[in-house]
Parts: C-alpha cells; structure tokens; sequence
C-alpha cells in the first residue's frame, strides 16, 4: 500500500513532453517580453559586458561573489593562454546578516572579509599600500589598485558595468534597506572605511561569470552562448544581439543610462528566468508548490526558481513526505515503528515530534541526491541518511523506496523544466540554423553552454536528464547533441575577473 501511494505522489510531479514544449513557447515568448520593455515577469537585464573572452586575456584581478552558500574573495591571475590561477578564501554568509536591518551591516562583513584575505594572500601589497598612504598625506598610487569583480546574484537594474540599484532580494535574503540602491556603491564605501587598494570596477550576476569563464577556457568557434546556475537559486545569462534589446536604446534615447560599447552588436543578457512566469501560466503547481511558496519570504515571485533550484527541492520533498504521513488519517505505513501495530499509526510512527520533517527547510536538497541516486544493498544509504536528516532511527526499506520515488520524481521535475530554459536559449540564439558538418559533433556546430552550482553537480544523472526532455523538444529533437553543456567551476572568481579585466578597457575606450 506505501509503495502504491508513494507511486501517487510521485505522478504529480510528471511533467510530460507536451508540458515541455508548451513550456518552451512560453519561455521564447516571455524572454522576447523582456527585451522590449522594464516590470516584466523575467527581467532580461542588460549587462553591459559585449563580448565574450577567447582565452588571451591576461592581468591580476580581484573578484567577490555573495549570493550563493557562500561568500568567497578571491584574486585571478589571467595567464593568456586559456589558463589561470586562483588564491580564494571562502565563509558561510551568517544567516542572520541575510535578513540584517541595514545594507551597511552585510557590505561591512563583506569588507572586512576583503581585507583579510588582502592581509593574508597579498601581505606585501596590502602593507606597503597602508605604508605609502599614510607616509603620502592619504594619496592612493593608481598601480596599487586592485580592480575587482563584484558578482552579486540577485536581480540588479543595470545602468552601467559597474553600477546597478538592486530590484528585489531572492533565496532567502530580505534586507529592505538595500532595496534600489547602487550596490556596488555600498560596498566601494565600506572599503574605503577601510582604506583598500580595491575598486569596484564590475558588477557581475554569477551567470555572466560563469559564462566568461566557460567561454576563457574552453573557446569554441563561436564562443559560449549561455551560462547557467543550477545551485540554491537559478538562472542564465546568454549573448544576445544588441538590437534586439529595445528597451536599452529607448533608455539611451531618454538619457536614463550612460554610453554603451555596441562595437560588437552584442550584449550579455541576465534572463533572471528564476521569475520566469509568476503567474504560473503554464508552471506545474502541485499542493507542495503551492504551501512553499505562500509560506515562502517572497509569495509569488521566483516561481520557476522555486520548482527548480537547490533551495527549495528539499523543502518540496518534506512538503510531500508530510503529505503522504498524514493522508488517511495517518494510515499511511510510512516511518512506522516495527513493532508497532498497524491500526494504531497516530502513536507509534518512528518520528520525533522535533525532527526536521515537521520544521520548515529542514530537509536539506543534498539529502534528494543521497536518495535520488541511492544504489546500495536494501537502500542502506538513504535509510541512513534519513536517520541522520530526520531522526528516523528505523527506517524500513519500504520507507527508503518511497522516499527515493518522490525524491527521484522532484529531481526529474526540476531537470525537466530547466531543459526548458535551455532549450528556448538555444532556439532563439539562431545558432542550431547553422549548418552542419557531419554529425553535428565537430567543434564548428557545438553550442556551449558553461553550467555550476551544487545541483548539476551533485544531484545524480542531471544533465541525462535534461538532455532526455531536450530531445523531446520541437526545434531540437536530434540536434540535443550539439549542445554541449560543460561544468564552469568557480565562474564567479575567474568571470568577475575579465569582466573587472573588459570594464577597465572599456573606461578607457571611452575616456
Ligand atoms: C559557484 C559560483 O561555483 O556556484 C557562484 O562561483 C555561484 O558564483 C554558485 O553563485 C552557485 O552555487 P550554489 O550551489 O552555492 O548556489
Ligand atoms: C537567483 C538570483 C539570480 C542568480 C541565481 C543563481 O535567481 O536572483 O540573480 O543568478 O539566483 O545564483
């Protein structure tokens, strides 16, 4: 009977072909939307980056990134030839300072993390620059600066390469304060409280960084075209022609942004497609959706992100575990003590009123890629980790199985609807009308999509599985083989690098 209604549940989340195609026309149209005009449900942003690296850049360059688990600083020496090396130092954000009263509480913690990794990596650098400025009366040499990326990944309004007022927090932040204002100013200011060598010389969303830094080392004939985060939020930033984003000569027509280089009649678009369709036109929305996101900081937006990233797949499984513990008047044979008496399921399941089944985020999404891709003898693993996760200490195999069912059924959701994205990118590029040589293999046909974040990484089989939905795609069908789709690790340190690396030329071109 478990495994029946497990089954039952797990069909909910079934998210067909059709669906998928239906999907993808939503997409194209909601991306073509957001190019012509601001408010839109995906807010297509501009990004002032204009060309993508071919693996000669060179220099030293700093880079930060907040808005994944982590805060890193990092510096990036470009080598030119496709290579580089990088010095990093990386802290858990503290939860609190995500939901801090003031900006200034949050920029600060970030400064301070800058200078110590300064003190730390570039000792010699940071000394002799505080040496210099307080022997000079306080003037800064031009060559001790450190010009740095700043990838901030949240939804920015761009109004240039180093200056964006933040439109809305996402993935669980929620500091009012900071709310359409220039971000890379807060943090220049609580770097200069503390006198560093740094300036703010890019702002980065972390998939324009991971699109440079796929496109810096592995540089196709044609260069990326998109990159993606698949981690605790998500999102994708692509090259797009210049003049098909209306809404950014109409801004330069009425003066509301600066001079942009359009020598290469491209732009980087940041999608922010975690808020593709709000009004959940065509999004699933199960019973499981539908709580998460009412009891959700933000009800209502970033719909697709909730249906697909790292922070709330965990939170949807938990959401139907509970469900199917309680249908039936609890009759269900889920976490049942062994020795207890099956007519009598209220008093004598196997869970602690405390664990984290009955609390809000307490099911973690590693725990989906533990049972999604549990292979072990009697699902040992995943009965483990439910001990360890929930507190569950007897799990049955019948419980592991209905718990690896739905964990898998959310899982193949999420990759599915994330093909979507993909696809709709690829299709609307033009790049699959180019002809092909052969099998569409060679490196003249090859669309390169640079991917991170924790679930394409670790949860088991994400990419097959996106490639599956892909091939079931009109516009793509066979062709989902010259999509090549490759893991950009640590885009956030080496792309906020060139960006730092273009926005610096770019000033110069200009001035
Ligand atoms: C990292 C990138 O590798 O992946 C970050 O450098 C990005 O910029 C992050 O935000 C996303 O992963 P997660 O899983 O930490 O959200
Ligand atoms: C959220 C943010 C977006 C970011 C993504 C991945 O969707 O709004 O800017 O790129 O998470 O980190």
């Amino acid at each position: 009977a478990l495994a029946d209604e497990a089954r039952r549940v797990a069909a909910e989340f079934e998210y067909s072909a059709e669906d998928v195609n239906k999907g993808v026309r939503e997409f194209l149209r909601e991306m073509d939307e957001g190019l012509v005009k601001d408010g839109t449900s995906m807010s297509q942003i501009p990004t002032y980056v204009t060309a993508v690296p071919n693996g000669t850049e060179k220099g030293l360059y700093m880079a930060v990134d907040l808005g994944g688990t982590n805060f890193r600083v990092c510096s990036v020496q470009l080598h030119g030839n496709t290579t580089f090396s990088i010095k990093t130092s990386k802290v858990p954000i503290p939860r609190e300072l995500m939901t801090a009263e003031t900006a200034k509480e949050l920029f600060a913690f970030l400064a301070k993390q800058i200078e110590s990794f300064l003190k730390q990596h570039h000792e010699d650098h940071y000394f002799g620059h505080l040496e210099r400025v307080e022997t000079g009366g306080g003037t800064v040499r031009e060559e001790d600066i450190f010009d740095l990326g700043f990838t901030f990944s949240f939804p920015v309004h761009q109004i240039g390469i180093n200056r964006g007022t933040l439109i809305r927090w996402t993935k669980g932040f929620n500091i009012a304060d900071a709310i359409g204002k220039d971000v890379c100013k807060l943090l220049q200011d609580e770097i200069d409280e503390l006198k560093l060598p740094v300036r703010v010389a890019a702002l980065v969303n972390d998939t324009v960084g991971t699109l440079m830094a796929r496109s810096y080392t592995s540089p196709g004939k044609t260069g990326t075209l998109l990159g993606a985060i698949f981690g605790t939020g998500t999102n994708g930033a692509y090259v797009e022609k210049l003049d098909r984003i209306t809404k950014l000569k109409k801004a330069a027509e009425k003066g509301e942004i600066g001079e942009y280089d359009q020598s290469t009649g491209e732009m980087i678009v940041n999608t922010e497609w975690g808020s593709f369709d709000n009004p959940l036109s065509i999004l699933p929305n199960t019973p499981y959706d539908e709580s998460l996101d009412k009891e959700s900081v933000n009800p209502g937006i970033q719909m697709f992100e909730k249906r697909v990233s790292g922070m709330f797949l965990g939170e949807i499984v938990r959401r139907a575990l509970l469900a199917l513990l309680e249908k039936d008047g609890g009759k269900v044979p889920l976490f049942r003590d062994e020795n207890s008496n099956m007519n009598d399921m209220h008093t004598t399941t196997n869970i602690h009123d405390n664990s984290n089944l009955f609390k809000q985020w307490g099911l973690d999404t590693s725990f989906l890629s533990t049972a999604a891709g549990d292979a072990s003898q009697g699902l040992k693993i995943t009965r483990q980790a439910l001990n360890r996760e929930l507190g569950i200490s007897a799990a049955s195999i019948e419980d592991a199985e209905a718990v690896k069912l739905i964990s898998a059924a959310v899982g193949k959701r999420a990759a599915r609807l994330a093909a979507v994205a993909i696809a709709a990118i690829v299709i609307r590029s033009g790049r699959l009308e180019i002809a092909t040589v052969g099998d569409g293999t060679s490196e003249e046909d090859v669309i390169d999509v640079g991917v991170d974040g924790s679930l394409v990484e670790f949860y088991p089989g994400f990419e097959d599985l996106m490639r599956e939905a892909l091939r079931e795609i009109d516009g793509i069908k066979e062709q989902e083989k010259r999509v090549r789709i490759g893991i950009a690790k640590d885009g956030s340190g080496v792309g906020a690098s060139l960006i730092a690396l273009v926005a610096a030329k770019q000033i110069r071109r200009m001035s």
